[in-house]
């Protein structure tokens, strides 16, 4: 349960709101570079932490990212025409380029200088994976942009896509550290059948296996470890054989996830506040794939009686096809004799859930329970970096750097331990399995310059 005062800092993410300044400090998706597929193509509208701004790529290939309303009397820059460096207002010829700079003034007299006075809000771009990255902080206390290990991957391996969900991003976040809603709201009755394919047993278990281990044990134990970027957590689970599965997902302040899979990944889900009732579910590959089952093949829920509606093999927008008004396409006859939820669209499954609690929960009428424990570290961890960034705007934020920070490190993990085997190294430098996949990359890239790995 939360204070509705603590609710209105968690969830509110405009210019000026607490959480609205820490997430400034954070590079951020703004759009897919493939929404601006080339130089001078049609502008794209923007909406970033309650902000309205127009995206173009300019002449030379560069993304600008400026405000919405042209400065001179508010007509929107999307209708403008993106033309020799720049985007001209469709009103009265005004044009800016990518760094907001008013470089042409047509309606004024030639030997005016009032252009050179006159700036659009400009937010720096960054490409990175097939994602255009922005910061929206004060440009004083811009922050080093962090690399998840996309900075080097082949363009071929850019698979971002992005799903728009209505409702407050922590609803989603909370989703996104919550293992213990995958053994119900995800579930089907055929899972409880999978035969033993004799992977029950220490080591790692095949995709589909995991699968049954999540129905035998539907009340998982977690336990969390703090890190210099937030949170990685463990959800332990008795396997049929009475072995010990562990599901290891990573919170990385302050909107990225990295979900568990066998035996570990690196694929981000970051929730992108578009405004305090709205946001993106980016998804997106940070390095390239090495193994084949865990985090690069098929997509991680390929197993069961659901769609899947990850287009990441493609990129790009993933259409809603599972709306409220039409409650999901809920399938009651279903729902009573094959899965839980009822709805056939494994991620639609988690839009049902939390957007069904409105756009904004009010988190003072919850009541919490053990599995809730990695949701009340997130919580924690947001809402006194925001308290301490209003009181100190040069407070030191979480997963920005350190002294061992490196962000294509952080990897999330699935395993049936051994006997004893404490689940803290897994998905860290200290793995085997994360030091054979990174060699076999390494040899493959030896062998050509362009990996290969992931097709
Ligand atoms: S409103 Fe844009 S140039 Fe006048
Ligand atoms: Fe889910």
């Amino acid at each position: 349960m939360l204070s509705q005062q603590d609710n209105e800092i968690l969830t509110r993410v405009g210019p000026g709101t607490p959480m609205g300044e820490v997430l400034r400090r954070y590079w951020t998706p703004a759009l897919l570079s493939s929404e601006l597929p080339g130089p001078d193509c049609d502008p794209v509208r923007v909406r970033l932490l309650g902000e309205n701004l127009v995206a173009f790529r300019d002449t030379n290939g560069r993304i600008g990212l400026i405000q919405e309303n042209c400065p001179h009397r508010g007509a929107s820059l999307y209708f403008g025409r993106n033309e020799e460096c720049g985007l001209r207002c469709p009103y009265h010829g005004w044009k800016f380029d990518a760094d907001g700079a008013c470089v042409d003034m047509p309606s004024e007299p030639p030997s005016s200088s009032f252009k050179d006075r006159v700036r659009a809000r400009a937010y720096p771009v960054h490409e990175s994976g097939g994602i255009a990255w922005t910061y929206m902080g004060p440009a004083e206390t811009i922050t080093p942009f962090r690399d998840f290990g996309t900075e080097s991957l082949p363009e071929k391996n850019h698979l971002a896509t992005k799903l728009q969900s209505y409702c407050n991003w922590i609803q989603t976040m909370e989703g996104n550290v919550d293992t213990a809603h995958i053994s119900w709201l995800h579930s089907w009755d055929g899972a409880a059948d999978i035969e033993d394919d004799g992977s029950d047993k220490p080591g790692y278990p095949s995709n589909k296996m995991t699968w049954k281990f999540w129905m035998h044990d539907r009340a998982p134990q977690l336990e969390i470890e703090e890190t210099w970027y937030g949170f990685r957590y463990a959800g332990l689970r008795e396997t049929p054989n009475g072995h010990t599965n562990v599901r290891i997902t990573e919170y990385v302040f302050p909107y990225s996830t990295i979900i568990a899979a066998v035996p570990y990944n690196t694929r981000h889900l970051m929730v992108v506040p578009i405004d305090d009732n709205n946001c993106w579910r980016y998804n997106f590959e940070a390095t390239v794939p090495s193994n084949p089952q865990g985090h690069g093949g098929a997509p991680l829920f390929s197993f069961g009686p659901f769609e899947t509606p990850f287009t990441r093999r493609v990129g790009g927008i993933t259409p809603r096809n599972y709306l409220a008004e039409a409650d999901y396409n809920i399938d009651r006859e279903v729902q009573r004799t094959t899965t839980f939820s009822g709805v056939k669209d494994f991620v639609s499954q988690d839009l049902m859930v939390t957007e069904s609690m409105g756009p904004i929960y009010d988190r003072s009428q919850e009541r919490l329970g053990t599995i809730d424990k990695a949701i009340i570290r997130m919580r924690n961890q947001l809402i006194r970096s925001a308290k301490s960034l209003e009181e100190n705007s040069d407070a030191p934020l979480l997963a920005l750097s350190g002294p061992d920070a490196d962000f294509r490190k952080i990897r999330g993990a699935d395993k049936i331990l051994e006997e004893g085997e404490d689940w803290r190294y897994l998905g860290t430098d200290d793995d085997p399995a994360v030091q054979e996949a990174e060699e076999a990359l390494r040899a493959s890239e030896e062998r050509s310059p362009q990996p290969a790995a992931g097709d």
